[in-house]
């Protein structure tokens, strides 16, 4: 690499200079940690368990062996090879119809069916990520502002904030009453935001939510609603863990709201659902991320938009020919939300029996685990520093709370259905260890000692800015879980 000459203008654009994405953050520190030591059951026992990532595999054997039955579905087999140059000339960003089709009637079953969606309306774009960025392209001018309920998916700040300039303002949710997302709160973020003399465009809600695995009420959802219609700003609703809802209360889509809920005022105009064939399907490599706006104007600009991140026409063919398979879907969904339940009952029954609390959750791919009683003090730099023991000492990669932007300290997001059953068991083994071992050392020492894991701490920690704390998905790092870490 060449040496920048200071007397020269900027060679290169801030974007590329900056470190706006937020991969250069010391935040990495756990990434790393797994990248150098990753665990396998047989050829490294003792490394690094994987928890940081959102990713749902527990499903993968019901679309393998779709696929198999179904070898048409692909243009790259005999079956199918009869499109192959029809497909790989396709090029239109509005998408294959019956890829929009599917999709359409997907997103309505994974909404009980009890809305119906617009296959005009279907806009691709490159995962719920490229959906995000287009959207806030589409809403809201550089320095203008986002309200969003914390605690919230980090990958946002650079998603919706990185190159469009655009600001996020959390809204502030606490413990006390679950993070329920209140018309308090938001009206505490907009007022305190508007005394800042930001311009705010939206609210952006995650529901269900990464990282609480709750989902919201119906009251929710209409405080919402009435809110954005009050102050005129948009609602960008995503909705990427639709499906992933494995008990009650069920999942109640916006747009339920603006269809069902006729008593209260709705300017249609204002309301943008971004979903994804990531969580639900388990598919974040194929990026079929989806923009669903009841505004015309954003329709056509996010369609337009698309050309730079339009889903391959070979997924979308294989995607179409899948999801319009009704018994396959049909019996994909329940059975989805079967094993999640019982993969939920194992991993948070197993910290139960430690005395490890989380977060009562329903959805998602993960628990929010509250360890605040672990905490040396209740301040940020004791969860980073509980946080790097669990990396390095109990070998788990889990997401600190504060990486979420979460108000309180003490809180871990812990994914569980990235693995297999054997490997949940052993992380189980493992945190049942580091709890034990605490609890021994502090029944044998006085009231005032300090748990457990500070005295084996062999870690030098420096302090950090918060902000500086990003998780990233979709890393460049080669080779690196990164790539994975923190959908
Ligand atoms: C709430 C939320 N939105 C968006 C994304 C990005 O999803 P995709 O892989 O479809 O880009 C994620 C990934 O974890 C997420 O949790």
């Amino acid at each position: 690499m060449g040496v920048m000459n200071l007397d020269q203008p900027q060679l290169l654009s801030k974007i590329a200079m900056g470190d706006g994405h937020g991969e250069a953050s010391s935040y990495f520190d756990g990434w790393k940690a797994y990248d150098k030591d990753p665990f396998h059951p047989s050829k490294n026992p003792h490394g690094v368990i994987q928890m940081g990532l959102a990713e749902n595999q527990l499903t993968a054997d019901m679309v393998q062996n779709w696929i198999m039955s179904n070898p048409e579905a692909s243009i790259c087999t005999l079956e199918g090879v009869h499109n192959f140059k029809q497909m790989a000339n396709f090029q239109d960003y509005h998408g294959l119809p019956e890829f929009r089709n599917a999709v359409a009637k997907f997103m309505s079953r994974t909404r009980g069916n009890r809305v119906t969606f617009d296959p005009e309306r279907i806009v691709m774009s490159g995962g719920a990520t490229g959906a995000h960025e287009a959207t806030a392209f589409c809403l809201a001018d550089r320095g203008e502002a986002l309200l969003v309920p914390t605690p919230y998916y980090p990958g946002f700040d650079r998603d919706l904030r990185w190159r469009t300039g655009v600001k996020l303002v959390p809204v502030i949710c606490e413990s006390s009453n679950n993070f329920k997302l209140t018309k308090q709160a938001l009206e505490e973020a907009y007022e305190k935001a508007k005394e800042d003399n930001i311009r705010f465009k939206g609210l952006l809600i995650t529901n269900p939510s990464n990282p609480l695995g709750t989902v919201m009420d119906r009251n929710t959802l209409r405080t919402v609603i009435t809110f954005i219609n009050e102050k005129r700003i948009h609602l960008i609703s995503d909705e990427i863990y639709a499906a992933t809802v494995f008990s009650h209360p069920s999942f109640i889509s916006i747009a339920e709201i603006i269809e069902h809920d006729t008593d209260i005022e709705c300017d249609r105009n204002l309301v943008h659902i971004v979903y994804s064939l990531s969580k639900d399907m388990g598919f974040p490599g194929f990026r079929v991320g989806i923009i669903y706006s009841y505004n015309d104007t954003v329709v056509d600009c996010t369609r337009k938009m698309s050309s730079f991140g339009l889903v391959s026409t070979q997924t979308q063919y294989l995607i179409a020919k899948m999801l319009s398979d009704d018994d396959f879907v049909e019996k994909f969904l329940p059975e989805s939300a079967k094993r999640l339940a019982q993969r939920y009952r194992v991993f948070t029954g197993g910290l139960i029996k430690v005395g490890i609390k989380c977060l009562q959750s329903n959805g998602g791919l993960f628990v929010w685990m509250d360890l605040r009683g672990l905490l040396k003090n209740a301040t940020f730099e004791s969860e980073i520093e509980l946080w790097r023991v669990i990396i390095h000492e109990v070998k788990i990669n889990v997401s600190p709370g504060v990486s979420f932007h979460c108000s309180e300290p003490g809180w871990f997001r812990v994914c569980y259905a990235n693995m297999d059953d054997r490997d949940v068991q052993i992380a189980l083994q493992r945190i049942r260890s580091f709890v034990t071992q605490n609890n021994k050392e502090a029944m044998g020492s006085d009231k005032n000692s300090k748990p457990y894991w500070h005295s084996n701490l062999r870690l030098s920690l420096k302090p950090r800015r918060f902000d500086d704390i990003m998780m990233s998905p979709h890393s460049p790092i080669p080779q690196s879980p990164l790539v994975k870490a923190t959908t």
